[in-house]
């Protein structure tokens, strides 16, 4: 029946009807314009207000097509004052646990639908590498299998138990593919990439998510081999469409089409933009205002048939019925608002995420703390926008977000260690990290956002620093909040140094010259490059930007109420020089060390301490040669030797003993999360189906190279248990 009411409604569409329906504009600008005269399919970044406005147009509209309402609801939704913010997605890789991140995307649809939105552009499936790039912190890490089972996860909270759900919201997978492959860190820039290169580690995790059923792929900034995204037919008619059977919408990342033209000067014009567009399978256009004009035209200047946007107008309206939007606008509701945003619920799982979001990389016994004083120094300490990080309200991406979140509903670093010490806590600022000068280029980056301004370290300041070395002497312990400032972290914000700026490495000098125990608790939105003073610290906890609770968690572990057990999603560099740092590389490169440095990454990933001590027995395999169609049993024992519980992330990695082709020496292919009591010994079971240790072979194909593998178990890549298996050939 859908099928037959969308025919229907298309066979009542006029052209620019049609051309409409494809477009999506920003709810900021003229709605009337958007709704009567383009109108439009589809409005982005939204408030309740701007929605029921633009909801009333369309009842003035010939055919009242509902819109779609599509929002940027990234850890929480972040375009209503107020909401639920969570760890950055980055934070919540942290946690390694698919059903927490769905839980976290569940909430974050039922605030979201709350305020009238339909469609958020979460989750990121980008690998992030190169640690300079400014959306790291979008990010689930550098694995692409990890980043696969988290976004699935995600998938599935937001679109819950099927799009007839009034609670249910499209998700996204972005930026389909290669987007974070940037030259030098910088933003959008030329993606260097193979297919094969792609096959391997870019793809599988949107094909993870094309196979969960996740609604839409949008299509990112980056040219691959000369070609945009928004128009690569290799990657949209022949992998996703073909090869993946992907039945999905695609939308275009922001003026894709329009930068065609006036930036990358790809199409000569808007009418060869947009047919160019259309033609490549693009669904949804988002924010080119000049695709109403540029498609019309196309059409009369022969350069489209109107079969060609009914293909693309079909998918839209498929998904307005899918949604039920024509029975139900789904207008937003001030009372459920009310009543579902920030609910008890949602603020008690936001504390469970950041508590599970926290790293703890460095302690030498003095975690938890006992009885005594405590300093708390650090210009982050008590900086609630940083600690939300980018996507929240008026922070980081940023000046140009409409809302911002009370203060009083976050809890940082400062008010967690007041609220919860029984002893005293003093607080010292120790430093300033930036200044921000206007950039006298002045102009706005593609998606609209004013380009940043230029930051400006601040020099190390004696007396602020004194001041710290004064709180510090008259504590018992120091707890020093340092890190990366919102300003610097977000789309077109990549960093040059992953240095700690300003007069923060001069404040942890003099901190750790007091010989008091320093405690850094590094709120960083990525992985930085750490000093002395830091790395050799009496303990070293690194919790990404943790959220409104963020602050509450981070002192609870600092106390041992509750056990430390996030594990690195990504590799922490030594050396800004040394990027990219990444695990899993390509194994055996002459040459694969510096004159002054070697290429271990100062933490690896999925390092992380807990409070106690476990113990990994020796990993047995079941059967040890097998055929490709099996699968591969094996189980390790986990010992609890310490006081203490812990929560540990069994890791499993694959090395294939010879390839083909160059490729990684090992690879994660799947983990489990355990919990382990205080002498305790549990036996883990684990399953990998044969058919999951691929590579991809010179021609592009995923392939099981039968031979020599070794099954590789540990609780980080860096610390395994070795057992072999063989792979025979099929027959
Ligand atoms: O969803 C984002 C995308 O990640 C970057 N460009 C703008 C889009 C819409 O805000």
């Amino acid at each position: 029946p859908t099928a037959h009411r969308v025919a229907d409604l298309l066979g009542r569409m006029t052209l620019p009807e049609k051309v409409g329906q494809m477009m999506q504009l920003d709810s900021r600008e003229d709605l009337d314009d958007h709704v009567l005269r383009k109108h439009v399919g589809s409005i982005l970044h939204t408030s309740p207000e701007r929605v029921l406005r633009a909801q009333d147009l369309t009842t003035r509209t010939r055919l009242r097509i509902p819109l779609l309402i599509a929002e940027d609801c990234i850890h929480g939704h972040s375009f209503y004052e107020g909401a639920t913010i969570f760890p950055t997605q980055l934070g919540m890789a942290a946690t390694w646990d698919p059903q927490l991140v769905e839980q976290v995307a569940r909430v974050t649809a039922v605030e979201a639908a709350a305020t009238g939105v339909h469609w958020t552009f979460s989750p990121v499936l980008c690998i992030a590498r190169d640690l300079r790039w400014g959306r790291v912190d979008e990010t689930f890490g550098e694995d692409p299998v990890l980043i696969g089972e988290l976004a699935a996860a995600m998938v599935r909270g937001y679109q819950g138990d099927g799009l007839k759900d009034d609670t249910a919201i499209l998700a996204t997978a972005k930026h389909f593919a290669g987007y974070s492959e940037t030259q030098g860190g910088r933003d959008a820039s030329e993606a260097d990439l193979s297919r094969r290169k792609l096959r391997s580690w870019f793809l599988p995790p949107f094909e993870r998510v094309a196979k969960e059923g996740c609604a839409t792929f949008m299509l990112g900034y980056q040219t691959t081999d000369g070609v945009p995204i928004t128009v690569n037919s290799w990657l949209l008619d022949e992998v996703l469409r073909g090869e993946w059977g992907y039945q999905g919408t695609l939308i275009t990342d922001w003026d894709n089409v329009g930068r065609m033209v006036w930036e990358q000067k790809l199409q000569p014009d808007y009418a060869h933009a947009a047919a160019a567009a259309v033609r490549a399978g693009n669904d949804m256009i988002m924010t080119t205002p000049q695709f109403f004009e540029g498609a019309l035209q196309a059409v009369e200047d022969g350069l489209l048939a109107e079969s060609d946007l009914d293909r693309a107008v079909t998918r839209i309206l498929t998904l307005k019925f899918d949604l039920g939007l024509f029975e139900n606008p789904r207008r937003p509701d001030a009372e459920r608002q009310r009543v579902m945003i920030n609910h008890d619920d949602h603020v008690a799982l936001n504390l469970q995420v950041a508590r599970r979001s926290l790293v703890l990389l460095r302690n030498d016994g003095v975690l938890p703390f006992k009885k005594g004083k405590i300093a708390v120094v650090g210009p982050l300490a008590d900086d609630a926008q940083t600690q939300l990080g980018d996507w929240a309200g008026s922070s980081g991406q940023a000046d140009w977000l409409p809302t911002g979140h009370p203060r009083e509903m976050i809890t940082t670093v400062l008010d967690g260690l007041r609220e919860l010490s029984s002893q005293e806590v003093t607080y010292a600022r120790g430093a300033d990290i930036l200044t921000l000068e206007p950039d006298p280029e002045g102009d706005t980056f593609p998606d609209g956002q004013p380009r940043p301004k230029i930051v400006q370290p601040c020099a190390p300041d004696a007396n602020l620093i004194a001041e710290a070395v004064a709180a510090a002497e008259d504590a018992d312990y120091v707890v020093a909040v340092v890190g990366d400032q919102i300003e610097l972290v977000g789309e077109g914000r990549s960093t040059a140094t992953l240095d700690l700026i300003g007069g923060q490495i001069a404040l942890l000098d003099a901190l750790a010259e007091t010989g008091k125990p320093l405690v850094v608790v590094l709120l960083a939105s990525k992985p930085l490059v750490l000093p002395a003073s830091a790395r050799n610290a009496a303990a070293l906890l690194w919790v990404a930007n943790p959220g409104m609770q963020g602050g509450r968690a981070i002192a609870e572990v600092l106390h041992g109420l509750v056990e430390p057990s996030g594990r690195l999603p990504i590799s922490f560099a030594a050396h800004a020089g040394q990027q990219p740092t990444y695990y899993n590389q390509i194994r055996g490169q002459h040459g694969s060390r510096y004159a002054d440095l070697t290429q271990e990454p100062a933490f690896a990933f999925g390092e992380g301490l807990s409070y106690t001590t476990v113990e990994y027995g020796e990993l047995h395999v079941e059967t040890a040669v097998l055929r490709p169609d099996e699968t591969v049993r094996a189980s390790i024992t986990l010992t609890n030797t310490g006081s203490r519980p812990s929560r540990e992330t069994v890791q499993v990695y694959v090395s294939d003993a010879v390839t083909s082709v160059s490729w990684a020496d090992k690879e994660l292919k799947t983990f489990r999360q355990v919990d382990v009591e205080p002498g305790e010994t549990v036996k883990v079971d684990l399953e990998l189906p044969v058919a999951a240790c691929t590579i991809v072979d010179a021609a592009g194909n995923r392939v099981v190279e039968p031979g020599e593998f070794v099954l590789l178990v540990g609780p980080s890549s860096k610390d395994l248990r070795r057992a072999e298996f063989t792979v025979k050939p099929q027959f």
